[in-house]
């Protein structure tokens, strides 16, 4: 294994060669140096990894070739540019650039450059770390957002739907019987001009009642998509997707798991959308509190329950308040659809949990919820 060096490098007293090549050979970034013409001095180890070119093939060589066009071309007016100017862009800082390898394949990685001056020449010392995976991460979580937000977008669509089926449900059944009782009234005075008219208003609430039970049929034959699931997890990514972010709103948040909790049977999207919804909730009802305490809390209750609590110490609910906020539309936010709560109890009830509501006894509000746990294989 041939070592590359500065090949002009003052004379080393004894050891310090071998330190310097250890440094180089050993590090798990890639380091490179360039001169004032952009052709490659040093190239250790980690770049012959990173690149998929050896150092033969690259020192004394321009560096443009380890960047992917346009930048290749850019580089070089780059360095005359500063050489004559003294303007940075990227010397003394690191900064997100793109790398191309042997194969012609392009890579995300951070390059920090530093500069000096080696016996006379002005030299620019290059650090390389390839960020592919932080980067791919980071398109993953992306994608999962966007993926929850349009989810969660059908489901609240759904959900309202259901809603709404649900409660035009009981004023309908009411105008039929009123109705009913009407035509019975007009039957009995011989009043035919009546009786036709009662006789209308009955089969277009027919025709409406109809279409609402089509509507119910529809939704609930889509059905939760459930499959097993950490629940750690699943509220750890609640947390991280509904974009919480309870420090820049002054909120301390504490996640408490019991030791051994089993898997969960849900629909992980709208378990999601559930606790983003509470949590919304709860960091609102804290906006204008002096303490903001936001705890979630997980246990098993037996026998095949897993129990989440929501728990804040905001403005708590009055009595009043706690009889009609599972409804829809019931809100006494400026900006709120009073939809939240009513979709969260639509999706624990198809899971076949519950969801309640207690008061916090330090103040505030305990939202509890429970969903199935998976059942246990035996072995
Ligand atoms: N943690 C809480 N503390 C105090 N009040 C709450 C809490 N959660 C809900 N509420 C009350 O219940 C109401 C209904 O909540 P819900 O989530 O259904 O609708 P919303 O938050 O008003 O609107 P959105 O449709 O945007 O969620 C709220 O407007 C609020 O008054
Ligand atoms: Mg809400």
């Amino acid at each position: 294994m041939t070592m590359p060096s500065v090949r002009e490098s003052p004379p080393a007293r004894d050891g310090e060669d071998s330190l310097f090549d250890a440094l180089i050979a050993f590090a798990v970034d890639g380091i490179m140096i360039i001169d004032e013409k952009g052709n490659v001095r040093v190239y250790n180890k980690a770049c012959e990894r990173l690149f998929g070119y050896s150092a033969g093939e690259v020192i004394g060589r321009n560096l443009s070739m380890l960047m992917p066009a346009p930048y290749h071309g850019e580089h070089d007016r780059y360095l005359s540019h500063y050489l004559a100017t003294g303007e940075k862009h990227i010397i003394g800082i690191g900064r997100e650039v793109q790398g191309r390898r042997k194969d012609g394949s392009v890579f995300p990685m951070n390059l920090s450059v530093g500069e000096g001056v080696l016996r006379g020449d002005r030299i620019f010392l290059g650090v390389i770390t390839d960020i592919s995976e932080r980067v791919q991460r980071e398109r993953r979580i992306m994608e999962l957002q966007s993926e929850m937000l349009h989810v969660g977008r059908l489901t609240d669509m759904g959900q309202v739907a259901a809603g709404l089926a649900h409660e035009l449900n009981q004023p309908l059944t009411a105008i039929l019987n009123y109705t009913n009782a009407g035509l019975d009234m007009a039957d009995e005075r011989g009043d035919t001009e009546l009786k036709s008219v009662f006789g209308k208003v009955a089969e277009q609430a027919t025709r409406a009642g109809n279409i609402i039970r089509r509507l119910r049929a529809f939704i609930e034959k889509r059905g939760p998509n459930r499959t097993e699931e950490d629940i750690t997890r699943t509220i750890d990514e609640a947390i991280r997707l509904g974009q919480i972010n309870p420090a820049e709103r002054g909120v301390k948040l504490r996640v408490v798991f019991e030791r051994g909790l089993p898997q969960v049977l849900i629909d992980r999207v709208q378990i999601q959308q559930v606790l983003i919804n509470l949590m919304k909730n709860a960091i609102e009802a804290m906006e204008k509190s002096e303490r903001r305490e936001l705890t979630i809390s997980v246990g098993k209750v037996v026998p095949d329950l897993v129990q989440v609590s929501v728990a804040d110490s905001g403005s708590g609910i009055s009595e009043e308040m706690a009889e009609k906020l599972f409804q829809p539309f019931v809100t006494t936010k400026a900006s709120g659809m009073g939809m939240g709560l009513s979709i969260c109890r639509g999706i624990i009830e198809a899971h076949g949990g519950r969801l309640w509501l207690e008061p916090n006894p330090g103040g505030g509000a305990v939202f509890r919820f429970n969903v199935p746990a998976a059942p246990e294989v035996v072995t």
